[in-house]
């Protein structure tokens, strides 16, 4: 497996948005594999391939631990994810690989139904809720360029922005 280098704000690739995955193959679970064990390497629990400068939709996360402590760590590799259903809101505060050094709460849907391909090309539909929702919402952005920096408000994101430029 190899460590791939994630790309941070303000890179342009970062605001493209991904195409679809027409061919589930070998190539592809090897790429996934190696994104798997650069979220590990950088401590993150999810990655989009954008981050790692492969524009196609596919995302890889790993919460470690669900709402209620349980340490039972499941793998989620999602091709072509997309959310179905939408339910609640929640306010919650999130960081992200690409934007290192900002924490920031914003809020999303508390309980979503998720449709994709996994790893084998097999159609996968599941409820995910708390944590696991927040982030597979969050992966999903990327994939459409979004940062969940630019979910913030106006005022926040320009302070934001401030700081990040003054360390690039
Ligand atoms: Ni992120």
């Amino acid at each position: 497996m190899a460590i791939l280098e994630i790309l941070t704000y303000p890179n342009p690739i970062l605001k493209k948005a991904c195409a679809p995955v027409t061919d589930v193959n070998d190539e592809l679970r090897k790429f996934l594999d190696d994104m798997l064990e650069t979220m590990y390497q950088n401590a993150g629990i999810g990655l989009a391939a954008i981050q790692v400068g492969r524009l196609i939709r596919a995302i890889v996360v790993d919460i470690r631990e669900d709402e209620r402590g349980s340490s039972e760590s499941k793998v989620h590799k999602l091709i072509n994810p997309e959310i179905l259903e939408k339910e609640g809101s929640k306010k919650c505060e999130e960081g992200c690989l690409s934007v290192p050094g900002v924490r920031e709460e914003v809020i999303r849907a508390e309980k979503i139904k998720v449709r994709a391909l996994n790893e084998n090309g097999k159609k996968v539909e599941f409820i995910a809720e708390g944590l696991l929702a927040i982030c597979i919402q969050h992966e999903i952005d990327h994939l459409d360029g979004i940062l969940f920096v630019d979910r913030l408000s106006k005022l926040r994101r320009t302070m934001i922005k401030k700081k990040l430029n003054k360390l690039t």
